[in-house]
């Protein structure tokens, strides 16, 4: 079984991004997670190539690039060209995602496949063995610090069995509102990859809390 927690350097704070950055490296988290908001996909804008350069340069640790823009086909080659290691996208935001799959891997990089809170789980079936990983949004996607949506427990599990069925190497990501109070919950119902901001960066001790979530 995979276990891995993923940081979310939106909840981080932005005037000490390296120190932040270097704090996750020497955790015990595996990647770093970085979301992207492109202000009409989500009402929300973060960050983009300037600040994904800067994290490159302070860890090692692969890079998991969750993409909240409209048409991401468009910008896939320059993730990857920034440092993206792995770049996940949302279903609803382009006509193709088989297209935007393939360029993903043309890029060098592992691909995502992700949907928000409403889109049923079953939308994925076409595309999902083209994937490496599925992350369900456990909030609605746009900002950080929000409460965790019971009803994604049932969708992780779903999304599972389907796995099981059609692409048993598939990793499930989960991300929104996400801490050690249900981290094994998550894990339990068939999660590999936890992403969490609030809970990391807001804690006393960050990486106690990621070793707390890991060992959970
Ligand atoms: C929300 C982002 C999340 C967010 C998680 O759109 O995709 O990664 O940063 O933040 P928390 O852990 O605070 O819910
Ligand atoms: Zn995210």
């Amino acid at each position: 079984m995979t276990r891995i927690i993923a940081p979310s350097v939106l909840a981080a704070d932005f005037g000490h991004l390296d120190r932040d950055v270097r704090m996750i490296d020497r955790s015990e988290a595996a990647w770093v997670h970085i979301d992207v908001m492109d202000g009409l996909f989500v009402p929300n804008i973060s960050f983009g190539f300037p600040v994904l350069r800067a994290i490159r340069q302070a860890t090692a640790k692969p890079l998991d690039v969750h993409l909240m823009i409209t048409a991401p086909e468009r910008y896939v080659a320059r993730f990857a060209h920034d440092g993206a290691d792995r770049i996940t996208f949302h279903l609803e935001a382009t006509d193709d995602a088989a297209h935007c799959i393939a360029l993903i891997r043309d890029s060098g990089a592992s691909a995502g496949l992700s949907i928000k809170p409403g889109t049923p789980v079953e939308a994925l079936r076409p595309v999902l063995p083209l994937v490496d990983m599925v992350l369900i949004m456990s909030v609605e996607p746009g900002f950080g610090g929000q409460q965790f949506l019971p009803a994604s427990l049932d969708r992780i599990a779903a999304l599972r069995r389907m796995a099981d069925e059609l692409h048993p190497q598939l990793l499930i990501e989960v991300d929104g509102g996400i801490s050690a109070a249900n981290a094994r919950t998550l894990f339990e119902a068939g999660a590999d990859v936890l992403v969490a901001g609030s809970s990391v960066f807001k804690a006393a001790d960050p990486a106690a809390e990621i070793a707390h979530m890991l060992h959970a």
